[in-house]
């Protein structure tokens, strides 16, 4: 058995049936612990792993091979500087340069008129012609960065049943300088904030079938909820795959998703995009004939298969934290209000592994991730401006909710949703639309009391 707290084996039976925990329970606010069951070579690799995660690279030339190749453009120098201590982002105060906050950023992509058919294509990620996948507002010497922007935030209040008001914001972005000229029309943008990453060698171990059998695409069960599987393709003529990381789940494994962010958010070449100018366009050129930090003894990359080896184990192999509370009366109730209220048609809170893990502790384990890996329409108010292979642009993959109780206390500041806009658990639950809506209303509908409960319970997990 594993840390992992033994609750729902029958998810919904709300039975408390037993909880096992090998690892001494920490309420320590740490996201970078090993799985429990790991083996002590693979121990080792972690702390390396975590090390290369957290290092800061430097542009080339520069004297230490090891760690050049940031850039030419990048949104961060480490992948710490955005998942601070493997937790998530925040966004930036009103008024202040978007820049200057790494663990929030810009992406772009080609929008679609509004009656595209989402649900039967598959659309590749096409980025902005001059600007690529993302706005990158740093750069190495000599290169001049893409521009700045800041963020305004529009507050509406959401009246409860019984009268009390929480006041959500919705970001509005700005651009302050853009010094590639203007964006393409058809180029929309979406704004997304570091999201924490335990457990994520859990969620690629889950198999296909297990993610598909809990799609609805019809609605055939009249439920009102229709998960989606996400299609992706990752390359032009291979046949879609199952995603699952990502806001949209574009990304089929940890390792292509780490991969794209060594490449995207540092401009650091690796195995899978090995293109060592990272996110720079045709369009700029200074950008793409500058030095960059190929070393022969790295296979002619930045980031070789060795490293990406270590990041991609450190990634897989950290474990969710344990929940806490469990013998509470008040978390037995909020876990019952959080399957009354329809949370757990989405938020499934319990899944399994199978066998094909590149790691074998993480074969065969059961874990609470609180997602069922799929797409759901989240409506028009949380929507982006463009899709992502087969997600519309008001489609999300279900987030985990696994260990957002110890958010804070991890990275400090922190906002909930793609793009950081909820304040609070309360503000996140109340932007919830599209196939959401009635659970929504549902907790709206709940006494204050409850309300509580049910909070009480998330942040427990
Ligand atoms: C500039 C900020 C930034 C940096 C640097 C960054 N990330 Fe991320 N990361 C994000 C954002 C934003 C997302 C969500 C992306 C999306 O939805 O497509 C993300 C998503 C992820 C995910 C998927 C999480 C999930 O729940 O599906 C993994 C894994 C990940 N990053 C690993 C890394 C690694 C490894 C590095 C360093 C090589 C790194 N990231 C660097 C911002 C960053
Ligand atoms: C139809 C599916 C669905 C239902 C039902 C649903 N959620 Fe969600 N939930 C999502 C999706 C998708 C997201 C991600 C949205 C985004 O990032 O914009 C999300 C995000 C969240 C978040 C923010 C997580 C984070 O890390 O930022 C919380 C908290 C949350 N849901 C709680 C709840 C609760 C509590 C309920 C029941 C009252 C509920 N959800 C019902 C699909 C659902």
């Amino acid at each position: 058995m594993t840390h992992i707290p033994f609750l729902w084996v029958r998810p919904f039976a709300g039975i408390l049936v037993g909880f096992f925990c090998f690892q001494p329970l920490s309420f320590a606010s740490d996201y970078s612990k090993p799985v429990s069951n790991i083996t002590l070579e693979d121990k080792l690799n972690f702390k390396v792993g975590e090390a290369i995660f957290q290092k800061f690279w430097v542009a080339s030339p520069s004297s230490t091979t090891a760690s050049d190749g940031l850039g030419p453009l990048y949104n961060a120098r480490s992948c710490h500087s955005c998942h601070i201590n493997n937790g998530r982002g925040h966004p930036p105060n009103a008024g202040i340069s978007g820049s200057s906050v790494p663990s929030f950023f810009v992406r772009f992509g080609r929008t679609y008129p509004a009656d595209t058919d989402f649900t039967s294509r598959i659309y590749p990620h096409l980025g902005d012609p001059k600007y690529g996948h993302q706005l990158q507002g740093q750069s190495s010497a000599g290169i001049q960065p893409e521009g700045d922007y800041h963020l305004s935030y529009t507050e509406k209040v959401e009246v409860l049943a019984d009268g009390s008001q929480v006041n959500l914001r919705t970001p509005n972005l700005h651009w302050d300088q853009l010094y590639y000229g203007d964006l393409d029309k058809r180029t929309g943008i979406s704004m997304l904030v570091a999201p924490s990453l335990v457990g994520m060698g859990l969620l690629d171990a889950v198999t296909d079938d297990t993610i598909a059998a809990n799609a609805d695409p019809k609605d055939a069960n009249n439920d009102g909820i229709s998960g989606r599987v996400s299609w992706v393709r990752t390359g032009t003529n291979t046949p879609p795959v199952v995603g699952r990381f990502g806001y949209k789940a574009s990304s089929p494994t940890v390792s292509a998703q780490n991969q794209q962010a060594f490449n995207i958010d540092m401009g650091l070449s690796t195995p899978l995009m090995p293109y060592a100018s990272g996110d720079c366009t045709g369009y700029q050129v200074h950008c793409l004939t500058s030095p960059n930090g190929n070393s022969a003894h790295l296979d002619n990359l930045e980031v070789d298969k060795k490293q990406m080896h270590l990041v991609d184990l450190f990634v897989s192999l950290s474990a969710p934290p344990a929940m806490r509370n469990l013998s509470s009366s008040t978390f037995l109730e909020g876990k019952t209000l959080f399957e009354n209220t329809g949370c757990a048609s989405c938020h499934t809170p319990k899944m399994q592994t199978g066998t094909n893990s590149p790691f074998s502790e993480l074969n065969q384990r059961t874990f609470y991730p609180f997602t069922d890996l799929l797409l759901h329409d989240m409506g028009p108010g949380l929507a982006s401006e463009f899709p992502s292979f087969s997600a519309s642009p008001s489609e999300w993959r279900t987030a985990p909710l696994w260990g957002i109780g110890l958010s804070e206390s991890v990275s400090g500041r922190v906002g909930f949703l793609h793009d950081g806009r909820a304040r609070t658990i309360e503000e996140a639950i109340l932007w919830h639309g599209g196939e959401a809506k009635q659970s929504q209303m549902a907790y709206k509908n709940l006494k204050k009391e409850h309300r509580e409960k049910l909070i009480y319970f998330l942040e427990s997990l």
